[in-house]
C-alpha cells in the first residue's frame, strides 16, 4: 500500500490558545473556507473549550480532537481527563506525547505507551509524537532517540492497534521556531518510523500507518513537504490559529 491509500490528516494543535468566544469565532470562520477537503482535517484544541468547538463544527468537514488523554478510566488524578470522558463529547483523536508535554509536565515513553492504550481501547485515534531536539541531531543521534520513542510508546500494541495509530514526527528544534526541518530531513525520518513499525509489526502494516510531519509547517512549506512520499499529514501548531493559512495548508494536501 502506497501513499496514496494512506489517510491524510492535517491536523491543528492550538495548544493553549483561544477562549470559548475566541473558539467559537476562529471556528465560524473556518468552516466557512474549509468546505472541500481531500483529506481529514482536525483541530486539537484545550480540553475546557472541546464542547464549544464539537457544537462550533457541526455539520462541516472538520472534526475535533484533544491534546492529551489520561490512560485511567477515572480516579484522583487531579487536572486530566479520560478517554471515556473525551468520548462523550465525541473525540475521536488525541495528541498523546507532545514535546511540550514531555519538556514540561513529565510526560515519559512509559506514560505515552498507557495514554496512548487507554485512547485505543476507547475507540480514539491516538496521535503519537515524537523527535529529537536540537542536541540529539547535533550529536547524530536522532534515528536512536526515534526508535526508542516508538518502542516504548508502541509497546504492547497490536497489529490492528498500530492501524488506529497515527505517528507525528515533531522535531523538537523546528517546533515554534520558524525553523522547519527540510523536506527531505522530514522525509528521511518519516521513512525511518515506517521501516521500525515495519520491523515490530510487518511491513504490510507499517505501510498502512499515517505518518505526520509537525514543526514549523506553513502555508508556503506545506505543499514540499506533504509532497514526500512518507509524509502523510501534517500537525501544526501556530499555521493552524490562522483561518486563511490552515485553508492553504488543507488545500496542499490534494
Ligand atoms: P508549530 O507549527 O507552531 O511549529 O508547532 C508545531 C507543533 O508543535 C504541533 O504540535
Amino acid at each position: 500500500m502506497d501513499k496514496q491509500n494512506r489517510q491524510v490528516v492535517i491536523a491543528g494543535n492550538w495548544k493553549m490558545n483561544k477562549n470559548a468566544a475566541e473558539t467559537t469565532a476562529l471556528l465560524n470562520e473556518m468552516t466557512s473556507i474549509i468546505k472541500d477537503a481531500d483529506c481529514k482535517v482536525l483541530l486539537c484544541v484545550p480540553a475546557i473549550n472541546i464542547s464549544t468547538a464539537v457544537e462550533a463544527v457541526k455539520g462541516s468537514c472538520i472534526e475535533i480532537g484533544a491534546q492529551n488523554c489520561h490512560w485511567a478510566t477515572n480516579g484522583a488524578f487531579t487536572g486530566e481527563i479520560s478517554a471515556d470522558m473525551l468520548k462523550s463529547f465525541g473525540i475521536k483523536y488525541a495528541i498523546i506525547g507532545h514535546s511540550e508535554r514531555r519538556q514540561y509536565f513529565g510526560e515519559t515513553d512509559k506514560t505515552v505507551n498507557m495514554r496512548s492504550l487507554a485512547c485505543l481501547e476507547n475507540g480514539i485515534t491516538p496521535i503519537i509524537c515524537v523527535g529529537e531536539n536540537l542536541e540529539e541531531r547535533e550529536k547524530d543521534i536522532t534515528k536512536d532517540v526515534i526508535k526508542t520513542q516508538i518502542e516504548a510508546g508502541l509497546a504492547g500494541f497490536t497489529s490492528e492497534q498500530l492501524h488506529n495509530t497515527i505517528i507525528a514526527y515533531e522535531p523538537v528544534w523546528a517546533i515554534g521556531t520558524g525553523k522547519t526541518a527540510t523536506a527531505e530531513q522530514a522525509e528521511e525520518v518519516c521513512a525511518y518510523i515506517r521501516q521500525l513499525l515495519g520491523e515490530i509489526f510487518c511491513p504490510n502494516c507499517a505501510k498502512k500507518v499515517t505518518i505526520q510531519y509537525g514543526g514549523s509547517m506553513n502555508a508556503s512549506n506545506a505543499k514540499e513537504l506533504l509532497s514526500m512520499p512518507n509524509i502523510d499529514g501534517g500537525l501544526i501548531g501556530g499555521a493552524s490559529l490562522k483561518a486563511v493559512d490552515f485553508n492553504t495548508i488543507v488545500e496542499s494536501a490534494k
